[in-house]
């Protein structure tokens, strides 16, 4: 439960240990059941206070040893803090699994789980990898292992954009975040573009060109929103590149025996690169011998650095909880992917050009889907009285409409779900009334008249409809409700221009019904526990 009891820290009996703990302690029933029986009392229903119990059962005036016996006697993951109240100018930290850094300041030290809780007062970063355990006093700190062995650790600056976090006048980080999108698309292709040959560049990936034209099948692994952008970028790669590729959500990966082949390459996508889902499914797919890029954000994070290279997405600090711009430069990441891969197999310099002057174009139009926020928010309004909610896409805009309902669910707490619009007729339409919208993806492309086939299902059973669509057709115009035109791009493209309305659609739905729309209850941004 959310109490003050369950709140961290969390004591030992004589209240002089204190522990902050981040991760789940697998055997901390065993572990609580034993101390109970020998008299200890509980105050809390977490695992981790057994930790501080443990830590005070061992105690042996030396506070760095004894957490050093403490933590083989833990099965699980931790990023770990302890003090003690006789030694108040020392702090232990150490890690399993779970995020800890140092963060150094002028004359002060900080550990945290992220780099962002540092804000202004720290300038130089460390990251402490699993199984090393931190000592700080006044003057120094120093790193060392389970096996007592020392550590050197390198010192790295920690980037500027995390130090300046605002809202910049903005009412909520989200909203930021969604109108700071042309910028952080921009970002994500300054450089990466190759005008002479067509193509792309991307200098992390550490592959000769010959090591990418030799893959037979990519698969790509990721959660949540993370995951969306994976399963667009897939479409990208199999259609552009004309390479097999799936995704894998990250928690079902574990959940199964992967077979892992030595000519597919793994992407693993994460915002935070701390996501422990994914970050676990990257091990798992190291260990069985796969070659693993990541496509992450935030800078020196653990998927970042455990991965064989990859692709910094520059977005960034991303604060709300609901990913906006993170999305849309994971695409772009994707976008340029898929270029590269595709220029080295058939790709024609015609079709790289088109694709290289759409791209560059896609700040320009988000820009321009910006000014249609007040229409947005009018929509929004006329429909904040609904409970449930059907998205539907076809193609490449099904993942899409997969986000934009996640985007509805995390932060208005309104269900929602995304069909695959073909999907519509066996069994979902059996969902359609007039009190539940159908939100409609609908480029203008091949796929146009079958969407409008399903619009009109939908509008035959009293179903209201609001489209997001890149043509003014008169045909849509009649049967739809509400509709959101957006510029035209290329048909590989539309994710970008056709995300923006619904990330729009789903702020304002939970700002009109006054949600707590940066924090929404129950989620967390960065999930460092499976
Ligand atoms: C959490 C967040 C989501 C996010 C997902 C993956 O569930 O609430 O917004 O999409 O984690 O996060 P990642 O940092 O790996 O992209």
């Amino acid at each position: 439960g959310v109490t003050n009891e369950n709140s961290h820290p969390h004591c030992d009996p004589t209240c002089k240990i204190s522990i902050v703990h981040n991760g789940i302690i697998e055997n901390y029933f065993e572990i609580k059941q034993r101390l109970m029986d020998a008299g200890n009392k509980f105050t809390s229903e977490t695992d981790s206070e057994v930790i501080a119990h443990l830590i005070s059962e061992n105690f042996d005036g030396d506070l760095l040893a004894t957490v050093r016996r403490v933590l083989p006697m833990l099965r699980g993951t931790y990023g770990l803090i302890v003090m003690h109240s006789d030694f108040p100018d020392l702090i232990i930290g150490a890690r399993n699994g779970s995020p800890l850094v140092l963060g150094i300041g002028n004359e002060e030290m900080f550990l945290a789980s992220d780099v962002i809780a540092f804000g202004p007062y720290v300038q130089k970063i460390v990251y402490l990898n699993d199984g090393e355990i931190i000592k700080i006093d006044q003057n120094d700190f120093s790193v060392t292992n389970v096996q007592r062995a020392t550590i050197k650790k390198e010192t790295q600056d920690l980037e500027s954009d995390v130090a300046d976090i605002s809202k910049n006048g903005f009412e909520h980080f989200m909203l930021k975040e969604i109108y700071e999108q042309p910028e952080s698309i921009k970002r994500g292709l300054a450089g990466r573009i190759n005008f002479a040959e067509y193509t792309g560049k991307l200098g992390g990936l550490n592959m000769r060109d010959a090591e990418l034209d030799a893959i037979k099948s990519v698969v790509i692994v990721a959660s949540g929103t993370s995951y969306y952008a994976g399963s667009v970028g897939a479409r990208m790669i199999s259609d552009m590149a004309r390479i097999p590729t799936s995704t894998e959500m990250a928690s079902e990966l574990i959940a199964k025996n992967i077979i892992v082949s030595p000519d597919t390459l793994y992407f693993v996508v994460s915002q935070s690169g701390e996501t422990a889902d994914t970050l676990f499914a990257m091990r798992e797919l190291k260990r069985k011998g796969a070659r693993v890029l990541g496509i992450c954000n935030a800078v020196g994070s653990t998927i970042a650095r455990e991965s064989d290279g990859g692709v910094y997405i520059h977005s960034g600090p991303e604060i709300a909880v609901a990913s906006t711009k993170a999305f849309t430069s994971q695409i772009t990441a994707f976008a340029i992917l898929a270029l590269i891969m595709g220029r080295g197999r058939g790709m024609s310099i015609a079709d790289g050009d088109r694709l290289i002057k759409y791209l560059a174009a896609i700040p320009n139009a988000v820009e321009h889907i910006l000014t249609l926020d007040k229409l947005i928010c009018n929509i929004a309004k006329k429909y904040s009285s609904c409970k449930n909610f059907l998205f539907m896409g076809r193609g490449i805009c099904h993942p899409v409409a997969m986000e934009g309902a996640l985007k509805l669910k995390e932060i208005s707490y309104i269900h929602a779900e995304a069909v695959a619009a073909g999907e519509l007729k066996h069994g979902v339409i059996a969902l359609v009334n007039p009190d539940t919208p159908s939100l409609f993806l609908v480029p203008d492309d091949e796929l146009r008249g079958k969407n409008i086939s399903s619009m009109k299902e939908v509008h035959a059973r009293g179903g209201k409809i609001i489209v997001v669509t890149d043509i003014d057709d008169p045909e849509i115009n009649a049967i739809a409700d509400d509709v959101i035109i957006v510029p035209k791009t290329d048909r590989e493209l539309t994710p970008f221009t056709f995300v923006v309305p619904m990330q729009l659609f789903a702020y304002h739905m939970a700002n009109i019904l006054g949600r707590e729309i940066d924090q929404p209850r129950n989620l967390a941004k960065s999930v460092t526990v499976e």
